[in-house]
């Protein structure tokens, strides 16, 4: 008897366990409540009186050293570092991540800033929530015109109660919006663009959205003259398309400048030639301008006798499809990541 619990003794202090796994088991063997221990208790009753206390001494012992074991080699796996040994070969180059891209709406926006800030323009912004002076008021539309009906326009219900709109709050249609919002706090000299989203209540196709992108500009101070407009422009066209890009005006109406126009470029895409995209014409429009209305001036405190001022209107998504030849402009509003990653490292 007592020689078997000496070599279980032995055994125990020979053990090296190489994993944790094994470590594990060793400790089930000895320490687990059907282990070699509890065997050896459970006997103790049936040791005769004068064999009981070296057999304790005996039991003891392994027990003693058992939980050394097991303590001494649970502290060294944990100090282990992880095993590594699937990570596989270290030499392999990395699984490299695609960097994201600005979407293209944000590049022609950002590209727009730049080539009107070198001219001096600064960049305002306004809310997309507008009430009716801001939008339309202000802007001299008279309180019939079409463009405050329903149909163009996203209406806010402020009161729940009633059906229908209660006149006070809209989703602006148009960026000349601003206009009015930085002559609210700024007198000329003011030289600024305002890009930013707008918003119509168009059935969504190629050519149409219910949101879009606008960018306006404006110009007020003593002596802006139409010159000074087309003059702009042209510097904008070919910054933005290159330098052998044309302009013409074509007469226009808007109601919040006099006179107006609208502006195309030669086509960029045949230069001119006759294609789909100018439907054989060599032009396309690119924005509507014009010198701002004196009563526009006006209704923003602003004498119309001493300044004159020019202003324009564009959208993003229309210069975009032109500058990378995108022929639908649902596809901006997507998230096709197969269409964003063409524009990678652009900004
Ligand atoms: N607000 C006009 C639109 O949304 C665009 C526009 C036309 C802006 C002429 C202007 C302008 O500043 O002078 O269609």
């Amino acid at each position: 008897m007592f020689e078997k619990i000496k070599s279980l003794i032995n055994e125990i202090d020979g053990f090296t366990p190489n994993v944790k796994d094994e470590l594990e088991q060793f400790r089930v063997q000895y320490l687990g409540k059907k282990g070699v221990l509890g065997d050896l208790f459970a006997q103790m009753k049936e040791v005769a009186a004068e064999d009981r206390k070296e057999f304790g001494r005996l039991v003891n012992e392994l027990k003693n050293k058992a939980e050394e074991k097991v303590n001494l080699f649970r502290e060294k796996f944990e100090e282990q570092p992880a095993d590594t040994s699937a990570v596989g070969d270290l030499t392999l180059p990395g699984v490299s991540k695609a960097p994201g891209s600005f979407h293209p709406i944000t590049i022609v926006r950002n590209e727009i800033n730049r080539i009107f800030s070198r001219i001096g323009f600064n960049v305002s912004d306004g809310p997309e929530v507008e009430d009716d002076w801001h939008n339309f008021s202000a802007l001299n539309f008279p309180p019939e015109h079409p463009a405050r009906d329903m149909q163009d326009t996203f209406f806010i219900n402020l009161d729940p109660d009633k059906e229908h709109y209660n006149g006070q709050l809209a989703l602006r249609t148009h960026t000349s919006s601003v206009q009015i919002r930085v002559l609210d706090n700024e007198k000329p000299p003011v030289r600024t663009i305002c890009p930013g989203r707008v918003y119509r209540n168009e059935a969504i196709s190629a050519r149409a959205h219910c949101f879009f992108h606008q960018v306006e500009g404006f110009y007020i101070d003593e002596g802006v003259s139409f010159a000074d407009l087309k003059q702009t422009l042209l510097y904008f066209a070919q910054e933005m398309f290159g330098a052998d890009t044309k302009i013409r005006l074509r007469p226009s109406y808007f109601p919040f400048t006099e006179p107006s126009a609208e502006m195309d470029i030669s086509c960029t895409i045949c230069k001119g030639e006759g294609c789909n995209v100018c439907k054989h014409t060599g032009w396309v429009e690119i924005l509507g301008c014009g010198m701002i209305d004196p009563a526009v001036l006006e209704n923003c405190k602003i004498d119309s006798k001493k300044y004159t001022g020019f202003a324009f209107g564009m959208g993003i998504e229309r210069i975009t499809m032109l500058k990378y030849t995108v022929k639908d402009l649902r596809i901006f509003s997507e998230n096709d990541v197969r269409f964003l990653r063409h524009f990678q490292g652009v900004n």
